[in-house]
């Protein structure tokens, strides 16, 4: 398959697993108007894309990415308003909506610097494996503006409020393991690991039912915001759809394999059955 060339990101392919990176480094990644645009295009071809089993969001160069263009976003985005609507709206469609809610899973895999609006990027991927030594920070406050966009949200969400008001408040930077103890992250890896480690835990994902996974991360997400009736309710209606979509759960494949050929125990080797 011959991807789409961007300018301002790259997609690369290692078997099932798609990297898609921002690519602007000697801008430490920092998202313009036009890579805004150009994530959203490279998001809807990829969504439909069975290639694709999991994503992965890197960063080209020193940055994973350094937040918001300040320049290009911001100060030229003041300027002409037709500009600033458009980026401000892709903005949010790729970093939430389209990310949030891609088919597949979805693995933020976090380098060098993460700054600002990059945070919403990261807390929308389903799972983020980061370098140790990566620099987190919540800079805003040093730019007199809030955690805007979805960013106070996506704090709210993700980590204890004692933790999401004090790196807010005070934008002091934080490392990758520190961001594992905050609940942004899931592991912190030597940097010369990143990659290796990131494609290992993919690969693992590429064993699951691709239907399971989708409907598992749809419902965790969902619940969130439901009081405990509504998550029963909607979680039953969730199930029995699985059931119609997919035949090997509809038949009750792993059960059988279970209780009457004795051939697989999911609690000795989740990641046991092959695709
Ligand atoms: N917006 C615009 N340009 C940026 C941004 C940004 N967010 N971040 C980096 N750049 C540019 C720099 O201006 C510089 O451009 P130049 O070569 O034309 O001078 C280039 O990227 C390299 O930046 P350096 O600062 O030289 O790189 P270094 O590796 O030393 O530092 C770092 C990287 C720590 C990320 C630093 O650039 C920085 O602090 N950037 C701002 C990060 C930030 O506060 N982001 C939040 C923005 S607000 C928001 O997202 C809502």
């Amino acid at each position: 398959m011959t991807d789409k060339k961007y300018e301002n990101i790259e997609i690369k392919r290692e078997g099932a697993l798609t990297f898609l990176m921002l690519n602007r480094p000697d801008k430490r990644n920092a998202m313009s108007p036009g890579l805004h645009a150009d994530m959203c295009d490279a998001l809807e071809a990829l969504s439909v894309d069975a290639a694709t089993r999991v994503l992965i969001i890197g960063g080209n160069g020193p940055a994973w990415c350094a937040g918001q263009d300040l320049k290009l976003y911001f100060r030229e985005g003041a300027k002409d308003p037709a500009l600033r609507r458009k980026a401000s709206n892709d903005s949010h469609r790729w970093r939430w909506e389209l990310l949030s809610k891609f088919p597949k899973p979805t693995i933020a895999m976090v380098h060098g610097f993460a700054f600002g609006g990059a945070f919403t990027q990261l807390c929308a991927c389903d799972f983020a494996i980061v370098a140790e030594d990566a620099t987190f920070g919540l800079s805003e406050v040093n730019w007199g503006i809030i955690p805007g966009g979805i960013v106070s949200w996506n704090l709210a969400e993700m980590m204890l409020p004692r933790h999401a008001l004090y790196y807010a408040a005070t934008g002091e930077p934080f490392d990758g393991k520190r961001a594992v103890e905050l609940g942004l992250a899931n592991f912190a890896v030597p940097a010369k690991d990143l990659r290796s480690r990131t494609v290992e835990f993919a690969s693992k994902l590429t064993k699951l039912n691709p239907n399971v996974l989708r409907y598992t991360k749809e419902a965790v997400r969902v619940v969130r915001g439901m009081n405990v009736e509504d998550a029963k309710d909607y979680l039953a209606v969730k199930q029995d759809s699985l059931m119609r979509l997919d035949k090997e759960i509809g038949d009750r494949v792993g059960m059988t394999e279970f209780l009457d050929k004795k051939s697989y125990r999911p609690g000795l080797g989740p990641y046991q059955r092959g695709s």
